[in-house]
């Protein structure tokens, strides 16, 4: 009989009889419970998985690509068997020893959705993009270890965290999840803190792959934008987080690239992740972005939340495509290799010794990154931080008696210092789900404590005019303004909804000592700005956010938050006026085009001239810095240096940051390196930084390499995008650079 061609490509590649058993998933157990090679400590990964894989059966290797989802949503619903209830779960294979995944979402703590594990709560951590805002990796790395331990300690090893979907859209219902516009700031961040969750032994998982970059007809958005553009911004984000952080999993998202699903993307799946940049994890999808068996083909390896899809693709008809050889057996080893690599390559066989989590240390990471990623965006006639001589003072609305704001959606911790829910409504099948989070850490109270010689005071807000009545007796007055986004949603525009905008509005007419403290996803209008003196964004802050909150507005923590996204004066000066897709019917694919190419944020801000209301990579201190000694060298690689003296009286810290300007083919704003120090007053610190050859580069998508003109290029030392800076150039050579 003439051999089926699928057959000839497996018979050219497969030599022992050993490796044909196995491609045609025939094996029977080889191994007694005490000789199991792949338990040998001193084999790498690869080598360890290799050794377990071949001892699969076809239906084990099954059982490993697919999932469903172990929490409870709806009532009588029960938990899969050996789920210990979370986002989704594989289940093990005992013969082999093989550990189940159970997996728990996400970035900003272990959540524990529909309260699948009865009363635990987690340390919940600041938003990422407030941890973007600190613009330190290092924080970001302790906040991932906070994660990962605490996921650990539950039994949980898999993590869905690491969010670095770019910021396009200020609107964007999960920006609060990502780290913001930047792909360097935004990959060394979601780097590090996938870093710090991998290094408690528990599996990271980088999401959502890629150009997820709204909500609004999540599921139906085809994102339409060109090789090199996206190999230079969002891809590239993506590629600096798996370097730096080397996550086992990639997490595909729900939208369309370029014509094709997200997770059945040949081009993304196969030729960018595995290909070009030789990844080595496995690629899991988003919850019910499955839409048929040859997504395995394309480079999807498990199909996960299966409940959420039309069919379990991934169990009997992958079986069947497989047994039919319409799917190559070596294929399905290969995604189960890619499974059990990841799983022995952060420490699942090797059982870690159990982790302790100290709560009150995790807590006070949260704190400190809640604090650190505050940013203070205007500070007129020194407003801030409050005298210690002031009398009375009023805070007004933000629910700041109760506690501060969290983000909704599967990213949401229900955290140790418990919260308030308040229901949000609506229509559709999230309405009833819908709930605005507080964790109870209450500012109003952090000041009280802070503060005991003052009278301080509350108003909801709720009535402007009798809260701007009140706020004319006060020596200051405190406003909050909120806004609550939540995965599923994008905000149709940038003002503060429920009227808050007039209400900060009449307090500051009331009263022009007034203090407004933002809780936001992300960047919003101030119509009110000119009357406000005082500005901080406090992002959505984690359970010790109320505390995060007083120390920055009372000077115990010298604010040094800078803002990872620009915050436009307008929606005008973004490529599309309202959100693509916006009420379409659902099931409708639509394009979404991004011309702007890899020119997002603070980069189309640069090319077409735009001000900002506030830039990217602004936000000011209780003190002040100054740059000088700029030396820029050339040479093979870019390297910058500078001086950074804190001028002021107290002790600060700073984020300086160096920015391309110009290239030998003409201008490109372009962050390409960062800093975080932390200075005496007086004091100076040399910072010397080299520059990743990608950023200086354009992605040649014919030669599909980096490509880098010989010639000048400028860069500028400043402490945002909008800085003019310190300035320095230096030559390079011409150089490529594989993908
Ligand atoms: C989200 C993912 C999340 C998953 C599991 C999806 O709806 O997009 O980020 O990890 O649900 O909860």
């Amino acid at each position: 009989m003439k051999p089926q061609p699928h057959i000839t490509v497996i018979l050219k590649n497969i030599v022992s009889a050993t490796a044909l058993t196995l491609a045609l998933g025939l094996s029977t157990p080889g191994y007694a419970a005490d000789a199991r090679p792949w338990l040998d400590k001193s084999l790498n990964a690869d080598q360890r998985a290799s050794l377990l894989e071949k001892e699969l059966t076809l239906d084990e290797r099954i059982s490993l690509v697919h999932g469903p989802m172990a929490m409870i949503f709806m009532p009588g619903m029960k938990l899969p068997e050996g789920a210990i209830g979370s986002a989704g779960f594989i289940p093990g294979i005992a013969r082999l020893g093989i550990p189940a995944q159970q997996e728990s979402d996400a970035s900003l703590g272990v959540t524990n959705p529909g309260n699948a594990r009865p009363g635990d709560t987690a340390t919940a951590l600041p938003s990422s993009l407030s941890l973007a805002a600190t613009f330190n990796p290092d924080l970001a790395f302790k906040g991932g270890a906070v994660v990962g331990a605490e996921a650990r300690s539950r039994g949980i090893n898999v993590q869905l965290a690491g969010g670095v979907n770019l910021a396009r859209d200020p609107r964007g219902g999960r920006n609060f999840e990502y780290a913001g516009e930047d792909p360097w700031l935004a990959g060394n961040i979601a780097g590090a803190a996938i870093k710090g969750i991998e290094s408690q032994n528990v599996i990271s998982t980088v999401k959502h792959f890629a150009i997820n970059d709204q909500e609004t007809g999540r599921n139906f958005a085809n994102s339409v934008i060109s090789e090199s553009a996206m190999r230079e911004s969002d891809l590239l984000a993506f590629q600096i987080a798996i370097e730096k952080g080397q996550p086992g999993s990639v997490m595909c998202s729900y939208n369309l690239v370029n014509g094709a699903y997200a997770c059945g993307n040949d081009h993304l799946l196969n030729k960018v992740l595995k290909g070009d940049w030789g990844y080595k994890g496995y690629v899991m999808s988003d919850w019910g972005a499955v839409k048929s068996t040859d997504f395995a083909v394309k480079g999807l390896d498990q199909q996960s939340g299966e409940q959420l899809d039309k069919q379990i693709w991934f169990g009997e008809p992958l079986k069947a495509a497989v047994q039919n050889g319409a799917i190559a057996p070596a294929r399905l080893s290969d995604m189960t290799h890619r499974i059990l690599r990841s799983m022995f390559a952060a420490g699942l066989f090797d059982s870690p010794a159990a982790v302790t989590v100290d709560k009150t240390a995790n807590a006070e990471v949260s704190r400190q990154a809640a604090a650190e990623g505050i940013v203070l965006l205007k500070n007129d006639g020194n407003l801030l931080p409050l005298a210690a001589s002031a009398k009375s003072i009023l805070i007004v609305g933000g629910h700041a008696d109760a506690g501060v704001l969290s983000g909704g959606g599967s990213s949401q911790v229900t955290a140790d210092t418990h919260q308030l829910a308040l229901p949000v409504g609506g229509e559709g099948m999230m309405a009833a789900f819908n709930r605005m989070n507080f964790h109870m850490s209450s500012p109003v109270k952090a000041l009280k404590d802070r503060l005991p010689n003052a009278t301080i005071r509350f108003d909801t807000g709720r009535y402007p005019a009798e809260a701007a009545r009140k706020a004319k007796d006060a020596d200051l007055v405190i406003v909050f303004g909120n806004q609550w986004m939540a995965e599923g949603d994008d905000a149709p525009d940038l003002n503060l909804p429920d009227g808050q905008d007039a209400l900060i509005s009449a307090i500051a007419d009331a009263n022009p000592r007034t203090v407004v403290v933002l809780q936001t996803g992300g960047a919003v209008s101030m119509p009110w700005l000119k009357k406000t003196p005082a500005v901080v964004e406090a992002w959505y802050a984690g359970q010790k956010g109320g505390e995060a909150i007083a120390d920055v507005l009372t000077g115990a923590v010298n604010p040094s938050g800078h803002l990872p996204v620009t915050f436009p004066v307008t929606i005008d000066q973004y490529p599309r006026a309202t959100m693509p897709g916006l009420g379409l019917p659902e099931g409708q694919v639509f394009d979404v085009h991004y011309d702007e190419g890899a020119d997002i944020g603070y980069r189309r801000f640069a090319a077409l001239n735009q001000k900002a209301l506030f830039p990217f990579g602004y936000g000011l201190s209780y003190t002040k810095f100054s740059y000088s000694d700029v030396k820029v060298t050339g040479g093979d690689k870019l390297t910058v240096s500078f001086k950074v003296t804190n001028t002021g009286s107290v002790r600060g810290k700073d984020a300086p940051q160096v920015y391309l300007e110009q290239t030998p083919a003409g201008p490109a704003k372009r962050l390409i390196a960062f800093s975080k120090v932390d200075l005496a007053p007086g004091e100076s610190t040399t910072v010397s930084v080299t520059a990743d050859s990608r950023l200086l580069s354009r992605f040649d998508d014919k030669a599909n390499a980096w490509s880098q003109s010989a010639g000048r290029y400028a860069v500028s030392v400043a402490h945002d995008a909008e800085d003019a800076g310190l300035k320095g150039a230096a030559t390079l050579p011409a150089a490529t650079r594989k993908p």
